[in-house]
């Protein structure tokens, strides 16, 4: 018996920070996706294992505890969290391949959780909808990190381009959005709950400052969806310039972000701001006819991704 799922990574174009405080969101599924294979095993132990991102973990038949083999398995709570909620704990092979680099930005944790979780249920013939899926991968994530939107694994399971709306009703975009962007990231992974803690406090600090700028970048959010059903990308190259101001304001920004989103503007990006939550993490630049340049100029110190939004939600088979 052989299980195998994967499901596409995401990137946040609006709405980062502000959907904390239930302001809308514009999030999509990109064209980089994590794998996981289960089979069953014929050793008295579980093994988890990547080539690509070069670990492998034995565990316990409880799966509470693992030995390390080899690397630095960050992504294996989400995993440990999923087999503790799904699995019967009877002895598996599952390997795990993905393109997209662990701490970049781009969600791999909801992307591993998503196709974990969709595998386990395919190898023990569990029933589930997108819906279920996604609704499970919050709560792994949730259980883990504890602070998560639904954002990333609702994207990660959709696919497509999604807008979360401020009563949190979610809209899959039917334009096809089909434009190169670049995600430059810096491999220094900010802790998305202190960030969104920090950003609170600045908040509860100085509330007639900050209220307004948060509810001015959920209206901005509604722009960009007009934008974006308009396929004006000159508009949303605009607003995603005004995005990251205000996350400047909000204190999320790093001389590392704010030299590559300069970097890319400079190299003929129409738009670039951070996404995720920033204090290191990633930026994304929109760039129709640069893609080259500025994948090039972003490259020079820091790392670079090409990615188109993909429709392509989850997918899992037997
Ligand atoms: C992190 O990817 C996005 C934040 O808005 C936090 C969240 O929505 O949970 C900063």
């Amino acid at each position: 018996m052989k299980a195998i799922a994967s499901a596409p990574a995401k990137t946040i174009l609006f709405g980062e920070h502000s959907v904390v405080y239930d302001e809308p969101a514009i999030a999509g599924a990109v064209n980089k996706r994590a794998y996981v294979e289960i089979t069953k095993s014929d050793r008295d132990k579980s093994i988890l294992r990547s080539y690509d991102l070069n670990f492998e973990v034995e565990l316990d038949t409880k799966h509470k505890k693992y030995i390390l083999k080899k690397g630095k398995p960050g992504i294996i709570r989400y995993i440990l969290e999923a087999l503790n909620r799904v699995h019967d704990h009877t002895p598996i092979e599952m390997t795990l391949s993905s393109s997209v680099p662990i701490g970049s930005g781009l969600g791999s944790s909801a992307a591993v959780t998503v196709a974990t979780l969709a595998a386990l249920y395919r190898y023990h013939n569990i029933r589930f909808n997108k819906k279920s899926l996604a609704h499970d991968a919050h709560m792994v994530e949730q259980a883990v990190q504890g602070v998560a939107s639904p954002l990333d694994t609702l994207v990660s399971t959709y696919g497509g381009l999604v807008y979360l709306s401020r009563n949190k009703k979610v809209e899959h975009f039917k334009v096809n959005f089909n434009v190169p962007f670049v995600v430059g990231y810096t491999h220094k992974h900010g802790n998305t709950g202190k960030i969104v803690k920090d950003v609170r406090n600045l908040k509860n600090n100085n509330p007639k400052i900050i209220n307004p700028v948060i509810t001015s970048m959920g209206n901005l959010t509604n722009y960009a969806k007009q934008a974006i059903l308009k396929g004006d990308f000159k508009k949303v190259g605009e607003l995603m310039n005004i995005n990251h101001g205000f996350l400047d304001v909000l204190g999320v920004n790093t001389l590392e972000l704010s030299r590559m989103v300069y970097v890319a503007r400079g190299a003929g990006a129409i738009g670039s701001k951070i996404t995720g939550a920033g204090g290191g993490g990633s930026i994304i630049a929109l760039c129709p006819d640069k893609v080259n340049e500025v994948a090039r100029a972003i490259n020079k110190s820091d790392n670079v991704l090409k990615i188109r939004f993909t429709r392509k939600g989850v997918s899992s088979r037997v």
